[in-house]
């Protein structure tokens, strides 16, 4: 049966992969030809042009499988639906900001997923990313994968990647809708990330992991946390995974969870000149940093639909019910997109004289430290103050 290949998806008149590598803008009356010929089944029936353009860009297969790349146009299509499938672990690591909460793990059902995955496609979601806790301690995590390859969405997940088996190996491979893996790794010095991680091996088998998939073209981030002792950890990783093509995110750690019980590893606060100094240490320069945190909104209170194991929509995954009621948007998914629709987050420090150009920074962040959701983000003030201080020209 001639088919779309499930790598693609159609949104509008464009089509690209899932993986983002590829987009093309189609003729709208070629988008609308292929909506009716694929909605009665029947794609073989359009201009053989047509068929031998597609055929020969691997956008047209032979597959028994049927696979329905459009995406439906509907007010939804912005939302990103972040799904927490579980809070139970392979690893125990000292900053982990879900702390005694994991000792009562809890995971989501299978079922209750895929119905929740229909809906969002329903509604014209198209953006649906996964994270845990470790989501590959799941027994159906690979039926999940496979299941998600014929379904017009793009995913990321969020692993450590240890201790993964072959078939989590093969199923991430082969999963079409994979457009990231973000996974983590703190030290260049296995025997420190190990006890940073709370488990002997992590370094050793997340590395060997990240190798294989990155050889196996699975696109790979790898997210850094800063801590007091990394520095020097740090400029080697950066550089090791720059080498093998991998982009490094550096984070800070809330002080949340495990991270109360070990604060004396982190930060708590003036750490925006350390952050500026290592991005220089890095090579970025100015306007590369700029850049970096003017694009770097993670859409709470806009586009942001998380779920979490307890099944209730929060805000995003550290505002959450726990602090405040209000943070709950809901227990569907509908309701949740209807109560975010209203929600309007935004730093209310009007006459800051960065308020033009700031994205604002984490709100969990604003709310610890300036105790409302709508305060400063102190981290970004300084770091947009260093970056002022220091540039040239912006
Ligand atoms: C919740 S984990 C889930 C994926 C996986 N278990 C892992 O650790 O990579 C996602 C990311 O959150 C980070 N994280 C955990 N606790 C944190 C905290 N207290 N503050 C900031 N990031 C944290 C982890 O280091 C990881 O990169
Ligand atoms: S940070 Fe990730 S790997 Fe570490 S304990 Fe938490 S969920 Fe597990
Ligand atoms: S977060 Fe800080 S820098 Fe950004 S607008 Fe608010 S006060 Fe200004």
């Amino acid at each position: 049966m001639l088919t779309f290949n499930n790598k693609y998806i159609i949104f509008k008149d464009v089509i690209f992969k899932k993986d983002g590598s590829l987009s093309y803008r189609l003729p709208k009356e070629l988008v609308n030809i292929l909506k009716v010929h694929n909605s009665s089944n029947k794609i073989c029936d359009i201009d053989d042009e047509y068929i031998k353009y597609f055929k020969n860009n691997s956008v047209f297969v032979e597959d028994d499988i049927y696979y329905n790349p459009f995406v439906k146009i509907e007010e939804a299509n912005k939302f990103r639906l972040f799904i927490q499938l579980t809070d139970n672990c392979n690893l125990n690591c000292r900053h982990c900001f879900q702390g005694d909460k994991r000792k009562k793990s809890k995971s989501m059902s299978f079922e209750y997923i895929k119905d929740l995955i229909f809906e969002a496609i329903n509604l014209g979601i198209y953006s649906i990313d996964f994270t845990g806790g470790e989501i590959f301690t799941l027994e159906y995590i690979d039926d999940l994968l496979i299941f998600l390859s014929n379904l017009p969405v793009r995913t990321s997940l969020f692993t450590n990647l240890a201790f993964l088996s072959e078939n989590d190996l093969d199923a991430i491979i082969n999963c079409s809708g994979i457009d990231n893996i973000i996974t983590s790794i703190d030290y260049f010095d296995p025997e420190k990330h190990d006890i940073f991680r709370g488990k002997k091996g992590a370094f050793k088998s997340t590395i060997k992991n990240i190798k294989f998939l990155k050889e196996n073209d699975v696109s790979i981030l790898v997210n850094t946390m800063l801590l007091k002792n990394n520095r020097k950890d740090i400029m080697k990783l950066v550089k090791y995974f720059e080498k093998i093509n991998i982009k490094t995110r550096l984070d800070t750690v809330t002080i949340k969870g495990n991270a109360k019980k070990n604060k004396d590893l982190f930060f708590i606060n003036e750490i925006s000149n350390y952050i500026y100094d290592i991005y220089k240490d890095l090579g970025y320069s100015d306007q590369d940093l700029y850049e970096s945190i003017i694009n770097s909104k993670c859409g709470v209170g806009e586009t942001l639909l998380y779920f979490d194991c307890n099944g209730e929509f929060q805000l995003c995954p550290g505002l959450t019910s726990d602090y405040n009621e209000k943070f709950k948007i809901g227990d569907t998914l509908a309701e949740a997109i209807q109560n975010l629709n209203s929600f309007r987050i935004s730093c209310k420090e009007n006459s800051c004289e960065y308020h033009g150009v700031c994205t604002y920074g984490c709100r969990e962040r604003a709310l610890e430290y300036s105790d409302s959701i709508f305060g400063k983000d102190f981290r970004m003030c300084e770091l947009l103050n260093s970056l002022y201080k220091n540039m040239y020209v912006l």
